[in-house]
């Protein structure tokens, strides 16, 4: 027997799912070709159009959607429904120039907040329990997006956002909540500080840990389950799809995120060609959105990159953990470096603490990469000489490029407050 989800759906049979998903795909390829300029013109521009679509395979013939698409229709032009019916924008901030603004109406707010009851419930989260938020609240997803999601499902809030760190232990301890939903790295801040006001994680009240927004490793989930003796599980989503709540890891199987693909369909593609893959390829993630009204997003690229995978836990089909985002691979002398290798580098190594940056430059033409580390405990000089010599050398074996290492005393890297900011390019 599976475990039930919150929704029937969740476990339904394939032929259910896809038959609903087919339906659904048509509306919303009409929905956006009739609703947005911007999407007829593409369809048009491609000789397609939304009575094209027999079957979901169809879908392959119809253009891509890029993020410069969003932001050349910045602020509202995006949209498939008249200004009056958009209930709430969100942005987001992206490193270089102008926000991506995304828009919802009062059904896409309720589908969203369904979407992230289901999601805290596949991580093991009940109507009564207490839902601490440390996601930042405002033009960012994350915060609303749980808040709505946790207040749906029949939780207490405590609509805490992100930041003032101390505060964040203070009313764990004393609220007492059963679930956080917070990013990774700022749940490593919020660990710091307990141990900084001499109080155990272990004791804490929590039970389940919802972290998403930015990617982390397998090495990060032992680490963070084994401080607070809660179970970690993974969450993913993005703003111009809908925000958080898109996939969620179930705590049955913490074995990948299952994709609510009732609401959004994946496709892995070749992000090279555009060529669709087959299941459990390596790929880019891209996404149509088969309810949403107020910015319907057809085979949106989003630059992650991953695989798609049987269903478990669900019915429905898993995406695996994201390697990282085409953007953040980093080309090391000719050698592609994903932050998350790092991560998982250095918690391999039980004298480090969880953190570390990256800085690249190229002074004469030549990659030079510095890792700057942090001990957990204070150590002496010749340990830090054959620590760092250590690192060096497993990052030469395992990622296979020569790094500088400094390894620096307990408590110095800077900590994350929301997604951390691990890489800085001078090249
Ligand atoms: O980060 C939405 C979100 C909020 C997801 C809270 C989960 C929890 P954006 O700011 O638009 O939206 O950033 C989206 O963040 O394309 C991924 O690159 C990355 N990302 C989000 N979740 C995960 C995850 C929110 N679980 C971008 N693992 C996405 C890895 C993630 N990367």
């Amino acid at each position: 027997m599976k475990p039930a989800g919150l929704d029937a759906i969740e476990t339904a049979s394939r032929d259910e799912i896809s038959g609903l998903q087919l339906e659904r795909l048509r509306w919303s390829l009409r929905h956006a070709y009739n609703g947005n300029p911007a999407y007829r013109a593409k369809f048009d521009a491609a000789g397609v159009h939304p009575d094209d679509l027999k079957s979901l395979e169809d879908l392959r013939r119809f253009p891509f959607t890029t993020k410069a698409d969003l932001r050349d229709a910045y602020p509202f032009n995006f949209f498939a429904v008249p200004m009056e019916r958009i209930a709430r924008v969100h942005a987001s901030s992206g490193t270089t120039g102008k926000a991506t603004v995304v828009g919802y109406t009062l059904r896409d707010i309720e589908t969203w907040s369904n979407l992230v009851a289901r999601s805290i419930f596949a991580a093991g989260g009940r109507p009564g329990m207490k839902a601490h938020i440390a996601y930042g609240y405002g033009l960012f997803t994350g915060g609303m997006g749980a808040h709505y999601g946790a207040e749906r499902l029949g939780c207490t809030v405590i609509p805490m956002s992100g930041g003032q760190t101390e505060k964040q232990v203070q009313l764990i301890t004393d609220f007492a909540p059963d679930i956080i939903m917070v990013t990774p790295s700022y749940m490593l801040a919020i660990l710091d500080e307990f141990k900084r006001q001499g109080l155990d994680p272990a004791n804490s009240s929590l039970q389940t840990g919802i972290f998403g927004a930015e990617p982390w490793t397998e090495a990060m989930r032992t680490e963070i389950e084994t401080a607070f003796g809660l179970d970690a599980v993974d969450i993913y989503g993005l703003s111009e799809v809908m925000g958080p709540g898109v996939a969620q890891e179930c705590i049955e199987t913490k074995d990948g995120l299952t994709v609510w693909e009732d609401h959004f369909y994946p496709e892995i593609i070749d992000p090279e060609t555009g060529d669709v893959l087959p299941d459990g390829a390596e790929g880019e993630l891209v996404f149509t959105s088969l309810t949403k009204e107020a910015m319907p997003v057809i085979r949106y690229r989003t630059r992650d990159l991953t695989r798609l995978l049987p269903g478990t836990a669900r019915s429905m089909r898993r995406m695996a953990k994201i390697t990282g985002r085409s953007d953040d691979m980093m080309i090391i002398r000719g050698v592609n470096v994903f932050p998350s290798q790092i991560e998982e580098l250095v918690l391999s190594f039980p004298a480090l603490a969880p953190h570390f940056e990256v800085q690249l430059t190229r002074p004469d033409r030549m990659d030079i990469v510095q890792i700057r580390l942090e001990t957990r405990a204070q150590s002496d000089e010749e340990m830090l000489a054959t620590l760092a010599s250590a690192v060096a050398h497993r990052v030469k074996a395992l990622i296979g490029i020569s790094a500088r290492i400094h390894i620096l005393p307990p408590g110095t890297l800077p900590r994350s407050q929301g997604k951390a900011a691990r890489v800085t390019d001078l090249r």
